[in-house]
């Protein structure tokens, strides 16, 4: 008999589903691939004519050293870039500031200026690759620093592809790299889709993420009802901005977690699809059909990936990735088998990729579209995933809006709630964490990680001091006055920010002028 008679959301599975499970009204709940409410998909055509985009995270060190690791990966068949910063830079620090010590090119790569933006995409056509940023507070500084880099090379922003992450929300609830308060902070994603219609129309302006709320513990009703609820909340922020909501929704992007549950990570794909098609045309009057595609990159569970026979890992990241793909992600980054160790290795880094590879060329996945659908098991959880979200979803705005729940803490509390059962079934060895609580090994094997060279930290100490000397200082002085006035006013602050950046002001002077202005996020105290 199966040990697992609960769903990670906390509703029981059936050992056998048949068609009386199947919700009544399957055919509306369905449509078809490509066509309102999406739940099979956000293209008629899916995998069956491009395959889902192979995007690995990566960053770390020096802007050439993270350049060298991108090269590798495109060499080896990804089809998109995923940029890692290290922390100084997702906080707005400049690599010198002492608040940095420590961090520098430490979880990603350290970017202080276009200088090493320059390096960073080194010999990378930017007209050709799409590129995702995992950047939030200062999110619209670094899309403004790749776009200074295209022009530098006669490449304009119609023809930029990518994403910065810009979600300042899950900051808040999971992730903790914010800077400023939350008006000011939805002011700034507000300004930033404004100006990506405007100036970078290609451009996913947010990728509104379950992810790091998945990491922290939350289940998988969780992760789409409070990413959803975020969501609103951004859409609520640019409408009260003056933008219209088909002008800016087709390039609202999303990003969840791929757990080893399977089945229900399918289910869950499937239901926040169908959920946010139906707030878009019901909530927000969209009528452009690509406000209501809920579109989406997947990352693997890194909180399921272990330490010990850290080998094992490999099978656990391709069953996370195939729930991806069944669950009609469009882009994927499959977790190196060493990550719970330290930064991947080159070999395991490129045995991730082989796993989408072999994913998208060896099995009959991208054959044809959502090939769960009908199915009875999937159909039911597809629904009561759904329900349960949209309950959640309502819960969070009874405290009037996703904001006012963060402050009380809502989401903080339910997503704890969820980790501490967790990790009590871990410990009590009800739920199985193979070669942890169970198959375990006497003597695990002795692994070689990668290990990021310090001297870094001067390294970029000694760019950022040359950087200053040799800039002009003036119009630094002038281009950040023309941001602080912008910051104090109403104006689009994207605009004085780039001229800044372009004069070689650094991120954190940038950030720090904003920081001036807008003053800086304080967690409410709870006891
Ligand atoms: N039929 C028709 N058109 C199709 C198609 C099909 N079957 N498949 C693809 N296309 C088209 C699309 O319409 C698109 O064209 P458009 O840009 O003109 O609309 C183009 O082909 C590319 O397809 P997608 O947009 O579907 O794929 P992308 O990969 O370009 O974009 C995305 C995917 C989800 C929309 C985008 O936002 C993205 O790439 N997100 C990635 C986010 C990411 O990598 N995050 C990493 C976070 S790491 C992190 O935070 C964790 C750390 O903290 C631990």
């Amino acid at each position: 008999m199966s040990e697992r008679r609960l769903s990670e959301s906390g509703f029981p599975i059936k050992a056998v589903y048949d068609a009386a499970d199947l919700p009544a009204d399957l055919d509306s709940r369905l449509g078809r691939p490509g066509e309102f409410p999406y739940t099979r998909g956000v293209y008629s055509s899916m995998y069956t004519s491009r395959p889902w985009t192979m995007r690995q995270y990566a960053g770390f060190g020096t802007a050439a050293e993270s350049n060298a690791r991108y090269k590798q990966l495109l060499a080896a068949g990804t089809m998109g870039l995923s940029v890692a910063f290290d922390l100084p830079t997702q906080m707005g620090y400049d690599s010198d500031d002492p608040i940095a010590h420590g961090e520098v090119g430490k979880v990603g790569v350290a970017i202080d200026s276009i200088e090493d933006m320059k390096v960073l995409f080194g010999g990378i056509p930017l007209d050709r690759v799409s590129t995702s940023m995992t950047i939030n507070a200062p999110g619209s500084v670094l899309l403004l620093l790749y776009q200074l880099v295209a022009e530098d090379a006669g490449i304009g922003g119609s023809a930029l592809n990518g994403t910065i992450q810009n979600d300042i929300l899950k900051e808040y609830i999971a992730r903790g790299t914010y800077i400023f308060p939350p008006k000011p902070s939805l002011r700034l994603v507000a300004d930033t889709f404004g100006y990506c219609r405007k100036e970078v129309p290609k451009w996913n302006t947010i990728s509104i993420s379950g992810y790091h709320m998945a990491e922290a513990g939350a289940s998988p009703v969780q992760e789409i009802a409070f990413t959803l609820a975020n969501g609103v909340e951004y859409v609520r922020a640019a409408l009260a901005a003056g933008l219209a909501v088909d002008d800016f929704a087709p390039r609202l992007s999303f990003f969840f977690v791929a757990r080893t549950t399977l089945l229900e990570e399918v289910a869950k794909f499937r239901a926040a699809r169908r959920i946010w098609s139906r707030i878009m045309r019901e909530e927000f009057g969209a009528q452009n059909p690509k406000s209501m595609m809920l579109r989406f990159h997947t990352q693997t569970a890194g909180v399921q990936l272990t330490a010990q026979q850290p080998e094992v890992n490999l099978i656990r990241v391709a069953v996370q990735g195939l729930g991806a793909v069944l669950g009609g992600t469009q882009s994927l980054h499959t977790n190196s088998f060493d990550e719970a160790i330290a930064l991947p290795t080159e070999k395991a880094a490129r045995l991730a990729l082989r796993t989408q590879q072999v994913l998208a060329y060896e099995t009959d996945l991208t054959s044809t579209v959502d090939p769960f659908a009908g199915s009875y098991v999937v159909e039911a959880m597809t629904a009561e995933i759904e329900a349960a979200a949209e309950a959640l979803i309502e819960r969070v705005f009874e405290h009037g809006s996703a904001v006012d729940a963060i402050e009380a803490g809502f989401q903080k509390r339910e997503i704890e709630a969820s980790a501490y059962q967790v990790a009590q079934e871990i410990d009590n060895g009800e739920r199985i964490v193979v070669g942890v609580n169970r198959f375990t090994l006497d003597e695990e094997e002795p692994y070689e990680p990668l290990r990021v060279d310090p001297a870094i930290e001067a390294a970029q100490a000694d760019r950022l001091a040359r950087l200053r000397r040799e800039r002009d200082a003036g119009a630094v002085e002038r281009a950040l006055a023309g941001l602080r006035t912008a910051a104090a006013g109403t104006e689009n602050v994207l605009y004085p920010m780039k001229e800044a950046l372009r004069a070689r002001a650094t991120v954190g002077e940038v950030c720090g002028t904003l920081r001036e202005v807008w003053g800086t996020y304080r967690p409410v105290e709870r006891f």
